[in-house]
């Protein structure tokens, strides 16, 4: 096999705690064991790559100093879709004849232009990544355990002057189309309700949870994922890849409302966006350093056209296409259980 002389790295979709991890162990491993490649990186993801000529810039070691734990990207990211015209794609072909190949850190919008890329005949490594964690195939995407740590930890601070005031608060978590971020988030910070997009919302039985609790504890917590199946008359902006931005429908400031209204109890709401997926973990940065490492090998012994992944504990390689269908909470499944005794008052 003819030896591989440059790659091109991106990282597509929204910002995870991790992808700098990813970076570090692919660019260290490869100066190692294969000094030979040039690396660079494609500025805001597929953006870098729709322009005339590539937005590029070379990931050398000194790049990648210090950035192991450090959310965020060092080589910008975007919600671009190359695959809304034939144009885009045409062009994005066009520039990857610049590379022997390509690695895409993202969720299911970048793997889902990766396939299509692959299709074409381009040498793609795709890389999981999702705060969300809704990607198939993989028990891991970088990015999720920072944001639930960070807005576990938050809700501390949160639920102490919600105490001292006596009301009831409703936190708004991040979750496109899965509950995984805020099943995990209710039950470190023993939420009185958990509702996730996965499960009916039904709020009498809501409001009959926080009333239990705030006789229990002078206060009363619900988690809400963004995506959860109300209708608030709130719509969210559609990105290129078809997507409602899920926070401009303010779930958590409706049933603020609503439970305002039914409880007479001053309720407060809290969406947990953005500045808490800007906040790194020790755990994202361990597995993004390990993905990184394993991309470098699949690089150096041919393993295009598959996805890094982890299974049964273990970092592998699986089909591209491995991603889909997403994954979501199940009937059956420790999540689903734990919401549904949790939401019923049972644990
Ligand atoms: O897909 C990850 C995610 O963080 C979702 O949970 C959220 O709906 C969305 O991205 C927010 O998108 P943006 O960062 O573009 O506002």
């Amino acid at each position: 096999m003819a030896k591989v002389k440059r790659i091109g790295v991106l990282t597509g979709g929204g910002d995870a705690s991790g992808l700098n991890a990813v970076q570090v162990g692919l660019i260290r491993s490869l100066a190692a064991k294969a000094p030979y490649l040039k690396i660079f990186g494609i500025l805001y993801g597929w953006k870098g790559l729709i322009g005339k000529k590539p937005q590029i810039i070379i990931l050398t070691l000194g790049r990648v100093k210090e950035i192991s734990d450090i959310a965020g990207t060092i080589i910008g990211t975007s919600r671009e879709n190359p695959l809304e015209s034939e144009e885009k794609f045409r062009q994005v072909l066009k520039n990857l004849e610049l590379f022997d190949g390509l690695l895409a850190e993202g969720g299911d919008d970048t793997m889902k232009v990766a396939l299509k890329l692959a299709r074409a005949g381009v040498p793609v490594i795709t890389i999981p990544k999702t705060m969300d964690l809704d990607l198939n195939g993989t028990e891991y995407s970088v990015g999720f355990r920072s944001y639930v740590e960070a807005v576990a930890e938050n809700l501390r601070g949160f639920k102490m002057t919600a105490k001292s005031h006596g009301r009831i608060i409703v936190c708004e978590v991040f979750g496109r189309y899965s509950g995984f971020t805020a099943t995990e988030i209710g039950l470190v910070t023993d939420a009185d309700f958990i509702a996730i997009p996965e499960m009916e919302i039904d709020l009498d039985l809501i409001i009959k949870q926080v009333r239990k609790g705030y006789r229990k504890k002078g206060y009363a917590l619900v988690i809400a994922g963004e995506s959860i199946n109300i209708e608030t008359q709130d719509r969210g902006k559609i990105d290129p890849h078809g997507n409602e931005l899920l926070k401009e429908r303010r779930v958590g400031e409706f049933l603020a409302r609503q439970i305002k209204q039914m409880t007479g109890i001053e309720t407060r709401s809290f969406q947990a966006s953005h500045p808490f997926r800007g906040i790194s973990s020790a755990y994202d940065s361990v597995i993004g350093l390990r993905f990184g490492q394993k991309a470098a090998e699949m690089v150096l012994t041919g393993g295009w056209g598959k996805m890094v992944a982890l299974v049964n504990g273990e970092i592998t390689s699986l089909p591209l296409e491995s991603f889909e269908p997403r994954r979501v909470i199940t009937p059956g499944s420790w999540w689903w259980e734990l919401v549904h005794l949790r939401n019923n008052g049972k644990i």
